[in-house]
């Protein structure tokens, strides 16, 4: 069966997900699995060696485990796990060094990351860049001593960009936990409240939570405000880089040798 754009809508406001609500990029990527004429849904997409692996992905988190970095980003591309995936323009998987010896996690993509399928790309996105040249880290080419990798505990943009829900984070947290074991860093920078509680299974404020090292999937984490917050609030920008060097002192205790 079809589905018209005015079926999708109504669907939608029912409340009714579908698993290919929107033109799939992936399917576009590596073009169509043959037609679905009689056959059901699972099935055609289980015929189709690259939309199976994406299906799997969608429905059973383990798989993500053993993926490596092509096949991760495509099953990201791909995913219909939560009903973000109804809105996004594209997913935001993340971007630098795939060594990076420091990660950056944010929370999700907001508009302007989800037109350029790029982390932090707006203006918190510029201050995270400015905080970053302060102690001579970049999102650009180099090395992965310089260079970070940045990711957000969601890679689909929540429409009007409330808050991520908890079952969204529950549901995107295996690519980033995935991202983690490939990237290896020595430590993680987590910024704002969104990526810092659902990171540390924690409900406490960053304010309580920064100035110490947590882990985590064993990597030392340090917590700090969210750009945006510091932009409403540039007078905590002086704790902002408090936490930066508590960082800096933690990834050189964690460097090996
Ligand atoms: N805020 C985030 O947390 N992540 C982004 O990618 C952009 C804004």
């Amino acid at each position: 069966m079809r589905w018209d754009e005015r079926q999708r809508a109504m669907l939608r406001e029912m409340g009714v997900r579908l698993w290919c609500p929107q033109p799939d990029p992936l399917r576009e990527a590596v073009g169509s699995p043959p037609p679905p004429a009689e056959r059901g849904v699972g099935e055609a997409v289980a015929s189709h060696p690259k939309l199976a692996v994406a299906a799997r992905v969608a429905v059973q988190p383990s798989t993500v485990a053993t993926l490596g970095w092509p096949a991760l980003r495509e099953a990201v591309a791909a995913c219909t796990a939560c009903k973000l995936c109804e809105g996004r323009r594209q997913t935001v998987f993340g971007v630098g060094n795939e060594h990076a010896h420091w990660m950056i996690v944010g929370e999700a993509p907001g508009e302007q990351e989800d037109r350029q399928g790029e982390p932090f790309v707006g203006k918190s996105g510029q201050l995270l860049d400015n905080m970053l040249r302060a102690i001579a880290l970049t999102r650009g080419e180099a090395g992965p001593a310089r260079q970070v990798y940045i990711a957000n505990t969601i890679k689909c943009r929540p429409p009007g960009n409330r808050n991520p829900e908890a079952e969204e984070l529950a549901k995107c947290e295996p690519f980033l936990i995935r991202q983690v074991q490939l990237v290896q860093p020595r430590i993680i920078l987590a910024l704002g409240r969104f990526a810092v509680q659902s990171l540390l299974r924690s409900s406490e404020p960053v304010g309580r939570l920064r100035g110490r090292v947590h882990h985590y999937q064993g990597v030392p984490l340090i917590v700090s405000y969210h750009p945006a917050y510091l932009l409403r609030n540039p007078e905590d920008k002086a704790k902002a880089w408090d936490d930066l060097c508590l960082a800096v002192e933690t990834a050189a205790v964690a460097a090996p040798g």
